[in-house]
């Protein structure tokens, strides 16, 4: 939540279920969240976690998948978009919400020009005729930093390198002026120097375009000194979150202690010097009663096993689902 309260976009309970031949995969498990509008918020957690298929709840795809339930709410600007009909969330998707794809390879379409993929949405959702679509996307592809942009607008997705992909990804992205944008593991696929100019840039284009950012990562180094509020997932739930830099400088979560140890310090860009957290997440159509990171927590202790804790104020205006918060600092200090 922003600190004047309004929330652009509010998930209440959000939860996920696919069936599977394992049974039922409980992908997300009662997620609830705010984002203020502008605001930048950094989702967190190893891979399998459920922070893409809680990105497709809120753009709307999640909901199309023919295995699915979902309950809960995903409140857009007061509407909630799991009830709406199908038209009007289409009318949102692309225009007020739009997404930047984990995959940069398959998320644009080889067979479409570059001109293709720009001109549709603004043509579609913003009614500009082909010729000013033109225009703005020569603007929006020279903002991102392609370089001659108004020859590289006939070109096709597979002309250009990795990390020019993801930047017309981008530029898409942000085309119609959306109030909200999904950038999941906007990054992974690029190198460390490409990583760091991507990063500043859509912190940049947020802020001039005032859209608010759920950046989607398993690396916390990646939303360190980009978003303000931190939102850490761990087996479809949300375990810890709260404001970047108090979370960092003393998380209340084991799971976050787990995942900071493993962010590649400056002096030590190695990463495979990095420590991993021990064990591996657990398999999300059998989730073991309890905490489901009792099995892999260097505090866990019989209640932990038993009960599952909730996300609950740690009272300095942070949330934590441990039994164990208020007596974490100095433990992670002695196994440290
Ligand atoms: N259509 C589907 N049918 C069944 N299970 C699914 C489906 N989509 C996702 N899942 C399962 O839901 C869980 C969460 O997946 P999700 O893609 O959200 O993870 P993630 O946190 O984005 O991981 P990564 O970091 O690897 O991208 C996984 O166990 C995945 O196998
Ligand atoms: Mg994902």
């Amino acid at each position: 939540m922003g600190a004047d309260g309004r929330a652009l976009l509010r998930l209440t309970d959000l939860t996920v279920d696919f069936a599977s031949q394992e049974g039922m995969v409980h992908a997300v498990d009662r997620v609830s969240f705010q984002v203020a509008p502008g605001e930048l918020v950094g989702l967190v957690g190893e891979s399998g976690c459920g922070k893409s298929v809680t990105a497709g709840a809120i753009i709307g795809l999640t909901g199309m998948l023919p295995n699915v339930t979902m309950s809960g709410s995903v409140e857009f600007d007061g509407r909630d978009l799991l009830t709406l009909p199908e038209a009007e969330v289409r009318a949102i998707r692309g225009r007020q919400i739009s997404m930047i794809f984990q995959d940069p390879i398959t998320s644009l379409n080889p067979v479409l020009s570059i001109e293709r993929l720009m001109t549709e949405g603004l043509e579609l959702h913003l009614g500009l005729s082909h010729a000013d679509a033109v225009k703005r996307s020569i603007a929006l592809l020279d903002e991102v930093g392609i370089p001659k942009a108004a020859s590289r607008i006939k070109d096709y997705p597979h002309q250009f390198s990795g990390g020019m992909r993801q930047r017309v990804m981008i530029a898409i992205a942000l085309s119609c002026n959306p109030r909200l944008l999904l950038a999941d593991e906007p990054t992974t696929a690029l190198d460390v120097t490409i990583q760091a100019q991507i990063l500043r840039l859509l912190k940049r284009l947020s802020r001039e375009h005032e859209a608010a950012v759920i950046v989607i990562t398993h690396d916390l180094g990646v939303v360190a000194g980009m978003c303000r509020r931190i939102l850490v997932m761990y087996a479809g739930r949300i375990v810890e979150s709260g404001p970047a830099k108090a979370l960092f400088a003393r998380p209340h979560h084991p799971y976050t202690v787990g995942l900071l140890k493993s962010v590649p310090r400056l002096d030590e860009p190695r990463r495979d010097t990095l420590q991993t957290i021990s064990g591996l997440p657990p398999d999300l159509a059998h989730l073991p009663p309890g905490c489901a990171f009792a099995p892999r927590c260097f505090l866990a202790t019989d209640e932990c096993w038993q009960a599952e804790p909730e996300l609950a104020s740690t009272g300095d205006g942070r949330l934590s689902a441990c039994f164990h918060s208020a007596s974490l600092h100095e433990a992670a200090g002695v196994v440290a």
